[in-house]
């Protein structure tokens, strides 16, 4: 088998699947966000499994296909007293969105009737199906299967339980790193500017810049206890750095916000209303290549043509080298190297 191509192929197969539903938003998912998660959390559950002696290969196959079935969840259930409806291991059920299209995954879905199941249940089955058909021997599509289906934990299971689904390494690894993605780190404060903003704006017509950086520290600690629950030394090592580094990040917008002239053009605070300008479906590869290759070296230029007093200069000089620290930081969580 010639590895390379069918991992490509298994990728164009997930982002050929995400297509086939004409849908945007969904609670707090939108079309962009799955495939870039699924990058994300791929290429971290790869860097994890270097660090933690896992094998890279199986966490490369099962983060491009851990969230195959993710675009059949459509909103999440409540009952007559408005409490969430949760199945038996205690995961909430959503209502199911049908596709506008198909394609083998959904075929594989409607034969198997998976709709009563949860994401990581039929992914898992779609993905013992696809890694059949591709010729993966028989270890190695039960180790993918159970690493897919092991990326949600429920809610409370017996020691016992536990020990039988984290047994493999690779299992801890994925969970770890998808529930780090949308979490901790820029990668989780970039879903959370896109998530408040959208609200926001349905709610009031606005995003309110200063009120949501007041906010920010509050967004960082309420994510301490996602750091604790990771089952991985090297997650817990990844995600304690990500929450410093948040922390800091955090600070330096409250700090901003002493001169939002300069910020807003030149700064950190610039950039959040640069993510904000684009709320329907916000593209975290595309604002992160814009970010690089448009908007600092527009800012680097306008700094140099434009007539500032020194101070203002100054000002706007250390405000630019925070935004590319940033972009930098977040480059590298984007692939999985922090
Ligand atoms: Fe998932
Ligand atoms: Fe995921």
């Amino acid at each position: 088998m010639d590895y390379s191509k069918v991992s490509k192929e298994l990728e164009d197969l997930v982002t050929e699947t995400y297509k086939l539903w004409d849908h945007n938003r969904v609670g707090f998912q939108w079309r962009h966000y799955t495939w870039n998660h699924t990058k994300r959390v791929r290429a971290m559950g790869m860097e994890l499994g270097r660090r933690e002696g896992g094998d890279v290969k199986k966490l490369e196959i099962a983060g491009t296909l851990h969230d195959i079935t993710k675009k059949y969840d459509g909103e999440i259930l409540n009952d007559a007293d408005g409490n969430r409806v949760t199945s038996e291991q205690g995961f909430w059920l959503n209502e199911k969105l049908k596709p506008a299209r198909e394609n083998i995954v959904t075929r594989l879905y409607d034969e198997y009737d998976l709709y009563d199941t949860v994401h990581h249940d039929s992914g898992a089955v779609i993905t013992e199906k696809i890694l059949v058909d591709y010729g993966f021997d028989a270890d190695f599509v039960e180790a993918v299967r159970s690493i897919v289906f092991a990326h949600l934990k429920p809610i409370n299971m017996t020691s016992e339980d536990f020990d039988i689904l984290y047994k493999n390494i690779e299992n801890q690894i994925l969970y770890d790193a998808d529930t780090m993605d949308p979490n901790v780190g820029y990668t989780g404060f970039f879903r959370n500017i896109h998530i408040h903003a959208h609200f926001a704006i349905q709610r009031s017509g606005k995003f309110e810049l200063e009120s949501y950086v007041q906010g920010l520290p509050r967004f960082v600690d309420s994510k301490d206890s996602f750091v604790e629950n990771l089952l991985t030394n090297s997650a817990k090592d990844v995600a304690e750095k990500r929450q410093e580094r948040s922390r800091s990040l955090v600070s330096q917008m409250n700090a901003e916000l002493e001169n939002m002239n300069i910020n807003r053009k030149y700064g950190l605070l610039g950039v959040i209303e640069y993510f904000v300008s684009e709320t329907a479906d916000p593209d975290f590869a595309y604002q992160l290549n814009h970010l690089k290759t448009n908007r600092i070296p527009d800012l680097q230029k306008s700094i140099a043509d434009t007539t500032l007093s020194q101070s203002d200069r100054n000002d706007a000089e250390v405000a630019v080298d925070r935004v590319i620290s940033f972009t930098q930081d977040l480059e590298n969580e984007y692939k999985g190297l922090m």
